[in-house]
């Protein structure tokens, strides 16, 4: 389970996060909902202290990540996939490479069996071994999602963290990823944790939602609880709005 109290995050003379406080279940789908420009991705970034935030708790299964140092943060790690906004692919690495990586650095795996695992993940998204030559730069968009869903699949992660995962895709390829999301989630049980504006996604994949606003989560529950009140709220120009 992770609980997150008090989260606050400042650039300069912009406060972004004003106190988040959220807590999420293990095996659960959660979506965080908010428009563009509201913090979800500096919110996301700061509960795995790939941001450092200013102030506030974050627990993953009782201990409080913020206390970890440099070596207990990278070990914590190790239990946790993110797939980026921009999916993130190493663009000096072939998909072999990048989806090979987290073994090679991390277990004692024979070549075979490395193989195995990555023709697996690419199959288990879609994709065949033609693409395991390929450089990022050579893959479409969606391709490269897939790519990246493949490489946080491959970690069997306890935590997936996605990043506007279907954001710039077209309907066909965000549907795609969707139930990716969600056969993913059954098949390796990670608590997966979703930010996004796409209000179709979350209808596809959420078991709970939040919903993120003027730098805090105003809204947790289930989707049918969302009133269109809400919904208006926030979606109605607030402090951190921006166009
Ligand atoms: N490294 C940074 N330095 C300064 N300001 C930043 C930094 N990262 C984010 N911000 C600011 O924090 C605010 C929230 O950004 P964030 O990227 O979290 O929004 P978001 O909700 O993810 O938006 P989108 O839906 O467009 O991805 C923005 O005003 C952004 O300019
Ligand atoms: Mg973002």
């Amino acid at each position: 389970m992770i609980s997150v109290r008090g989260l606050r995050k400042r650039f300069e003379d912009k406060e972004v996060l004003k106190g988040i406080d959220i807590d999420i279940f293990d095996n659960e789908t959660i979506v965080i909902l908010g428009p563009s420009g509201q913090g979800k991705t500096v919110m996301i970034k700061s509960m795995i202290r790939l941001m450092e935030p200013d102030a506030g708790e974050i627990y993953f299964d009782d201990e409080n990540i913020r206390e970890y140092n440099k070596r207990e943060l990278e070990d914590f790690r190790k239990k946790i996939a993110y797939v980026f906004q921009n999916s993130a692919l190493f663009d000096f690495l072939d998909v072999r490479e990048n989806l090979a990586l987290f073994l090679r650095m991390h277990k004692k795996m024979h070549e075979e069996k490395i193989e195995h695992k990555i023709v697996e993940a690419l199959s288990f998204v879609g994709l065949n071994r033609d693409v395991l030559d390929k450089y990022p730069e050579e893959l479409s968009g969606g391709m490269k999602k897939r790519v990246a869903i493949a490489r946080a699949m491959i970690k069997e992660p306890k935590y997936i963290f996605y990043d506007e995962p279907t954001t710039g895709l077209d309907k066909k390829n965000a549907e795609l990823v969707s139930n990716l999301i969600k056969v993913l989630k059954q098949k390796i049980s990670s608590t997966s944790i979703i930010v996004t504006h796409d209000i179709e996604l979350m209808e596809n994949v959420s078991d709970r939602v939040a919903l993120l606003k003027d730098g805090k989560v105003f809204f947790v529950g289930k989707k049918e609880e969302i009133s269109d009140e809400t919904f208006e709220y926030l979606y109605s120009i607030g402090d951190t709005y921006e166009i």
